[in-house]
């Protein structure tokens, strides 16, 4: 039996109507348009109360709500996809979910039930169904977050918490779409330590970046490489997303991302590709791999492609990497075709144009 709690479904009064829809989805982007409902669940007394869904708003919090201060925020993101059938199916959201719940503990903050998270996501994109995008490459994305809400300045853990989830229609991350990118590898910053929060989804983590980020931008780069915090020589992520980086041996195809050491984001969209690649008869391996490793293995001509990924932009092409004192091309700065084969499979799978082997679309 189940005991999570209920959702009170409260439908917006003040819903766009199709053709103001319409116009807001025309071009979607990213994260720029939110749909008519939104999801909110309060936590007190040890445990997740009634949540409402209900129209898509501001909250309102204490300015002495614990979050604003000592930063226990983490957030997920996740995807719902229109199927040919006319059916919406969102991309492993339980695998949020859990991820979700590992990042809570981090930050000491409760568990949400994977159920619960689920329930929320099935009642809002049911509820706000017409803001599915219809295209290839276009989604809906889903942001569930969760935020300390005591109004309290002692630094400990919260009593009360909100649950929140809402909703944006998305098309590409990036504004120039599918194309490489050129990275600065950070030497002056790190995104995560050993024993700290990079493998939690917390906004801290995001707030830090941002200054390497900047960096990366007056480096006349479009993005940052993080490395390891302690030797400063192991690749870790590219902003925000994992790195996968392909090796041609023997005739074998092999692609390598960094190993989950602590301080890497567990990438759903990386745990995808790792059976994907091999789905596609390419070799896939978790391995450590260093900064010189990357510039010799690409000038020996073994390593032929790099690649980001996430939910949100899906896969990115690294085609220029620059640092202090040297930089190189990757795939003479085109898309490859392993990226690209990969992110076909990826989305052929989303958008239900292709059998869904490993049982990875939740039906809404
Ligand atoms: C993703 O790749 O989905 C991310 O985590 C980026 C997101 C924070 C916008």
């Amino acid at each position: 039996m189940s005991t999570i709690p209920e959702l009170l479904i409260k439908p917006s009064t003040t819903a766009l109507n199709a053709a103001e829809r319409a116009a807001k989805m025309a071009n979607p982007a990213f994260g720029r348009t939110f749909t008519d409902h939104m999801v909110v669940i309060p936590y007190r007394d040890g445990a997740w109360q009634q949540g409402e869904v209900k129209a898509y708003g501001p909250l309102s919090l204490d300015p002495s709500a614990s979050s604003l201060h000592y930063g226990q925020a983490i957030f997920e993101g996740f995807k719902a996809y229109s199927q040919p059938d006319g059916s919406v199916k969102a991309f492993r959201p339980e695998a949020n979910a859990e991820r979700f719940n590992r990042s809570a503990r981090r930050l000491a903050m409760p568990d949400l039930p994977v159920e619960l998270f689920l329930k929320a996501a099935d009642e809002l994109i049911r509820l706000d169904a017409a803001w599915v995008p219809k295209n290839i490459g276009e989604s809906l994305y889903l942001r569930p977050l969760m935020i300390a809400t005591d109004p309290f300045l002692g630094v400990r853990p919260s009593n009360e918490y909100l649950f929140v989830l809402f909703a944006s229609p998305a098309g590409a991350y990036f504004p120039q779409g599918v194309k490489p990118v050129t990275v600065w590898i950070s030497e002056d910053y790190v995104r995560a330590a050993p024993g700290g929060t990079g493998e939690a989804k917390c906004a801290g983590n995001y707030a830090a970046s941002l200054v390497a980020q900047a960096q990366a931008q007056e480096k006349g780069c479009d993005q940052v490489v993080w490395l390891d915090a302690v030797h400063r020589q192991y690749i870790e992520e590219m902003g925000g997303m994992n790195l996968f980086f392909v090796y041609k041996e023997n005739g074998k195809t092999i692609v390598v991302t960094p190993e989950l050491t602590g301080t890497l984001l567990p990438g759903v969209t990386r745990r995808s590709l790792l059976d994907l690649a091999k789905d596609l008869g390419y070799e896939a391996e978790e391995r450590k791999l260093t900064v010189q490793q990357w510039r010799d293995d690409v000038a020996a001509g073994r390593l032929t492609e790099v690649f980001a990924c996430g939910t949100a932009a899906v896969i990115t092409p690294v085609g220029h990497v620059k640092a202090n004192g040297f930089e190189f091309r990757v795939n003479n700065f085109e898309n490859g075709p392993v990226a690209m084969a990969l992110r076909d499979a990826l989305l052929a799978i989303q958008h239900g144009t292709t059998p869904d082997r490993h049982n990875w679309m939740h039906t809404i």
